[in-house]
């Protein structure tokens, strides 16, 4: 599945990221893991808690929290996303809660913050994992109050912002080490999303590729078989990130229409290409196709819930195709 700027999702019925977002305005999901996932963010869409998109660096992350918001009924008013990591605390503060006048050095007039701007809308805060503890009690008392106060002023002001937040680290293991407090954590991650890294979702490798070769500007482009048997046995430690900078990587490179293995960075190069075969199984371990059918038909009904018309749509066959299916199923279990 691609969504594209035509329409909602016809598997997961969300809308593309809105146009004016930074980057792509196409989310790739071709995996069974990514399309349950995207399921779920349709979900946490028309609800206004706080969500926790979790998920190794580069991933698709903000991604994620932005598809909630162009989803929500929030996407007409503003998406405001800072990175929690970028600045230091007292700057942070600033930047997020807004000053007044004279309240530091440099403070010639009143300022709003992030939270003022993103007011109606959605605050996205990028490695939350990294907040100092000091602005972690601050945002707390945001959430808990729906009011925010300026440094160096007393009175608080009500806003109305939806929290979206994200981090690659392990935010149990930093409420366990004392970094992160447990209230906050708790108020965070009311609803939870985890994006799977993309050596788990191999069925997205190529059409991310083919959809970043899409945005190059060098002609039309793609990857010969053997760069693709590259792509498909990389692990990408920087995920979906990474495998954007390896395809703008292999599109300056590529001579001709054709990016091929001496295009692609080092790295790719030394991991063992997937064309190297597997010890084949003995004889007597193989499925027949039947039993292999059944087990893929179920997983991917399982996928979705039980849900047959969004099964048969994945699995791109009539309902009443995968009805019959099923029925054969039950027969011979
Ligand atoms: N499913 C997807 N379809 C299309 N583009 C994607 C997808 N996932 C990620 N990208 C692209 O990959 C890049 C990284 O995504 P993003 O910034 O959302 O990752 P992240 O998890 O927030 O990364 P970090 O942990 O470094 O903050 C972006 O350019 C984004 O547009
Ligand atoms: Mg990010």
């Amino acid at each position: 599945m691609e969504q594209s700027a035509d329409g909602p999702c016809s598997v997961c019925g969300l809308v593309p990221l809105a146009p004016r977002a930074k980057g792509t305005t196409h989310v790739v999901a071709h995996s069974i893991a990514m399309q349950d996932l995207l399921k779920r963010a349709a979900r946490f869409a028309g609800s206004d808690a706080p969500v926790a998109v979790l998920g190794e660096t580069g991933t698709g992350k903000e991604v994620v929290a932005r598809i909630i918001h162009a989803n929500s009924p929030r996407a007409k008013l503003p998406f405001v996303a800072v990175n929690v990591a970028a600045l230091p605390a007292e700057l942070l503060e600033s930047e997020l809660f807004g000053h007044g006048k004279g309240a530091f050095t440099g403070a010639v007039a009143a300022r709003h913050g992030l939270f003022a701007s993103a007011d109606g809308g959605t605050l996205f805060l990028d490695e939350i994992g990294e907040m100092p503890q000091p602005l972690q009690a601050k945002l707390l008392r945001a959430l808990q109050d729906g009011e925010v106060r300026r440094v160096g002023e007393t009175q608080s002001f009500a806003i109305d912002v939806r929290i979206i937040c994200a981090t690659h680290r392990n935010l149990a293991e930093r409420v366990r080490d004392g970094n992160f407090r447990e209230d906050l954590y708790y108020r965070l991650k009311v609803l939870s999303l985890e994006v799977p890294p993309l050596r788990a979702r191999k069925d997205d490798v190529l059409p991310l590729a083919n959809h970043f070769l899409a945005e190059e500007k060098h002609g039309p482009l793609r990857f010969t078989a053997r760069a693709r048997a590259r792509l498909l046995a990389y692990t990408w430690p920087g995920n979906v990130r990474e495998l954007e900078n390896v395809t703008r990587h292999g599109a300056a490179l590529a001579i001709g229409s054709e990016i091929d293995e001496p295009d692609l960075p080092e790295e790719l190069l030394r991991a063992p290409a997937a064309t190297r075969r597997a010890p084949e199984p003995k004889l007597g371990t193989f499925q027949t196709l039947a039993e292999m059918e059944r087990e893929y038909v179920l997983r991917v009904l399982d996928a979705c819930d039980g849900s047959q018309s969004e099964a048969a749509r994945v699995l791109g066959i009539a309902r009443n195709t995968l009805w019959r299916k099923l029925r054969s199923f039950a027969g011979s279990a």
